[in-house]
């Protein structure tokens, strides 16, 4: 069932919203090579304390940090370790923040000192995708037509969308009703109600999109082990169009 929010409840969202916003711009000022993507979780962790807030993801279904980390072929849910970030590399970050009895989540792809020019243009077009994927959103907007055209920028600029994870509802639980899909066939799927909130959340890889996870239940790589890029957003469907509460 799709939560509908109440406005005192959207008003309520904006401050972990605005946390993960914030701490993802804080991580990406200081994240660079030489740094372990354990690090980079203590940034997460320490920022998201300071805020008042909790962070989501530390304890939930046994993952055991406060951010997902995730270098190059690791596509999600890359568990932070001893693994050190290197010049070119891709990492993503993704962050979910819980305050005022609501989640807020939003990832990022950094580009660590120079990277590929196939590497620029994943993270660049990933970007695009999520952008892609709401312009035409708003109350009423048939689920898949997010993922249609995700799929459709992805596929004409030759990468692949990654079907294994999906973007998701967001409200109370870091994860509600409905799953959304970075692919799909347009004007298709449930329509989407006013007030609904919704985790819109490109994966994109340079190769295929099969992924393998790893032994620690969580890791998710490509089967290619080519990179692959994240961009989320927690946004609000609007009668007129959307709200991003995460920019
Ligand atoms: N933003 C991720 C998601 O929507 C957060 C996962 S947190 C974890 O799935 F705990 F599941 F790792
Ligand atoms: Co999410």
């Amino acid at each position: 069932m799709i939560h509908v929010k109440t406005e005192a409840e959207i008003e309520l969202m904006r401050e972990p919203n605005r946390i993960v916003r914030d701490c993802l711009q804080f991580v990406g000022e200081r994240i660079r090579a030489g740094m372990t993507t354990k690090e980079v979780d203590t940034l997460v962790f320490d920022f998201i304390k300071a805020s008042g807030a909790e962070p989501s993801c530390l304890g939930y279904c046994g993952y055991p940090a406060s951010a997902c980390v995730s270098v190059n072929e690791v596509v999600v849910h890359g568990i932070p370790d001893d693994r050190v970030i290197e010049d070119g590399d891709l990492v993503s970050v993704d962050i979910v923040a819980y305050k005022n009895g609501f989640h807020g989540d939003s990832a990022r792809t950094f580009k660590i000192g120079k990277v590929s020019e196939e590497n620029e243009k994943l993270v660049r077009i990933t970007e695009e995708c999520f952008f892609k994927g709401i312009e035409d959103l708003k109350a009423g907007t048939p689920l898949y037509d997010i993922g249609y055209k995700v799929q459709q920028h992805a596929e004409q600029n030759g990468f692949s969308v990654i079907r294994a994870y999906t973007g998701h509802g967001i409200g109370r639980e870091m994860h509600e009703d409905p799953s959304v899909p970075n692919f799909g066939r347009k004007g298709t799927g449930v329509r989407l109600p006013a007030n609904c909130v919704i985790c819109v959340e490109p994966m994109i890889a340079a190769g295929g999109f099969r992924v393998n996870v790893l032994k620690d239940g969580w890791t998710a790589v490509t089967r290619d082990m080519r990179p692959a890029a994240h961009y989320e957003n927690t946004v609000v469907v609007r009668e007129n169009g959307v709200e991003i509460l995460t920019l």
